[in-house]
């Protein structure tokens, strides 16, 4: 798996720095290139003349280095790469990394770069563990950054605990099951897929709506994991603050009226996921003006339901998409309304999950869902929102293979 790969290895500054001459050999020992850049601290801890002479390569250290960015300017070494590996990752360099700071060789890199990013941690127990190391490892993780380590032991301080860097053939089968996992993946290449996300807004005058507390991030991370299969996604979203995944079309919407005519432009699609929590109401006649107070009197919104998207594409006809899988949010009777809706929607599946107050569903980072099909209902443990959409992905991608 590793043959022929081009490892950009960035050696920050930690004591685990020394096993990375060891790490070099291994992974030269599978056929993958390796070039380093090695950080000021990281040179305290192995010399770029070992670095050099185990790699077989240049070491680049500094950024305003005239020879070095003559012959192999920065962009390019961020660029000409399958992966770069941080290993050993300090707490500096990952809150760099988080915050986007460029102020040396190894940060312009990570932060130029278009290739995946993985670190192996390597520090202090309690530096690990302190609410800012974790807080910038979320934030890395959300941002597809893949995490190796760090394992639990006897650390460098004399201390004992978590912090310690993954053992170099951990690292090796970290990059080798990422590989393996990126080779294996393109299952929906030539797919055509149509994600909504988010909520709509429903204006009540022209500075007033009705909406709910839909995040976006489940429907985005779908979107998101079926573009690494290799799908062709279109993304209908209503307003959110979820960043626009990588090699997705956007559409932006707000209304329900105005994602109903996107889904529809965006027809014909081999397979739609619904996890937009759709208004199901829009005001009827809302106001082209702002609404006065006046001396206590309530004004009475009169409502109107909106289309209802998902039943709507679901309709068979020479339109149908081939999977049509929607969602359930409910907070009573789960199994029994996502059923219900299955069949009343006329969907294939339907992701049921329980949104009662305390479950975090909507708006937060996981999600607790059974699968319901016609074959009957998977229960799945509590995962990530991200793990949910990979886990959905993979489903989608199993079933197209098999009506393929
Ligand atoms: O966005 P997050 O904060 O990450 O939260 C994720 C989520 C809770 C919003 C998501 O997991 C979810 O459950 N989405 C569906 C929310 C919803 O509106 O559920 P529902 O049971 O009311 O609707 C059933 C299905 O019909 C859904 O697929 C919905 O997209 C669709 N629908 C509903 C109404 C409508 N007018 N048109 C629709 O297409």
């Amino acid at each position: 798996m590793l043959e022929k790969k081009r490892i950009l290895l960035i050696v920050s500054g930690g004591i685990a720095a020394v096993k990375v001459p060891d790490l070099i050999r291994r992974l030269r020992e599978r056929g993958a290139s390796v070039r380093c850049i090695v950080t000021k601290g990281g040179a305290q801890f192995v010399t770029p003349l070992s670095l050099a002479a185990l790699s077989g390569e240049p070491v680049y250290q500094d950024l305003f280095s005239l020879k070095d960015e003559s012959e192999m300017g920065h962009i390019r070494l961020s660029r000409e790469a399958d992966i770069i590996l941080v290993a050993p990752a300090t707490a500096d360099i990952m809150a760099k990394m988080v915050a986007g700071m460029a102020d040396d060789l190894a940060t312009t890199a990570l932060l130029a770069t278009d290739k995946p990013v993985m670190i192996a941690p390597s520090m202090n127990v309690m530096m690990w563990t302190h609410p800012a190391t974790q807080s910038n490892l979320q934030i890395l993780k959300d941002r597809r950054v893949e995490v190796v380590g760090p394992g639990a032991g006897d650390l460098a301080c004399g201390e004992v605990g978590d912090g310690r860097m993954a053992e170099v053939l951990d690292i090796v089968g970290a990059l080798t099951q990422f590989f393996q996992k990126r080779e294996h993946k393109g299952g929906l290449v030539g797919v055509r897929a149509l994600v909504t996300s988010g909520p709509t807004h429903e204006p009540i005058d022209p500075v007033r709506y009705i909406s709910n507390r839909s995040s976006g991030k489940q429907g985005h991370a779908i979107a998101a994991s079926l573009a690494e299969l290799g799908a062709h996604v279109t993304l209908v979203t209503g307003p959110t603050h979820e960043p626009v995944p990588n090699g997705v079309q956007v559409v932006h919407i707000e209304t329900a009226a105005q994602m109903m005519n996107a889904c529809r432009t965006a027809l014909p699609t081999d397979v739609v996921v619904c996890a937009a929590a759709v208004a199901d109401w829009a005001v009827d006649g809302a106001n082209g003006s702002k609404i006065k107070k006046s001396g206590g009197k309530m004004p009475a919104l009169k409502l109107t339901e909106n289309p209802d998207i998902l039943a709507s594409l679901s309709q068979p006809g020479p339109q149908r998409p081939g999977l049509v899988i929607g969602f359930a949010a409910e907070t009573d009777n789960l199994l029994e309304n996502a059923r219900a809706k299955r069949a009343a929607k006329k969907c294939d599946w339907i992701v049921a999950n329980d949104v009662s107050i305390g479950t975090g569903t909507f708006g937060g980072d996981s999600n607790t869902v059974h699968l319901v099909t016609a074959e009957g209902v998977e229960e799945w443990p509590t995962l990530s929102k991200r793990a949910v959409a990979e886990r959905l992905a993979a489903r989608i991608s199993a079933h197209i293979q098999r009506h393929r």
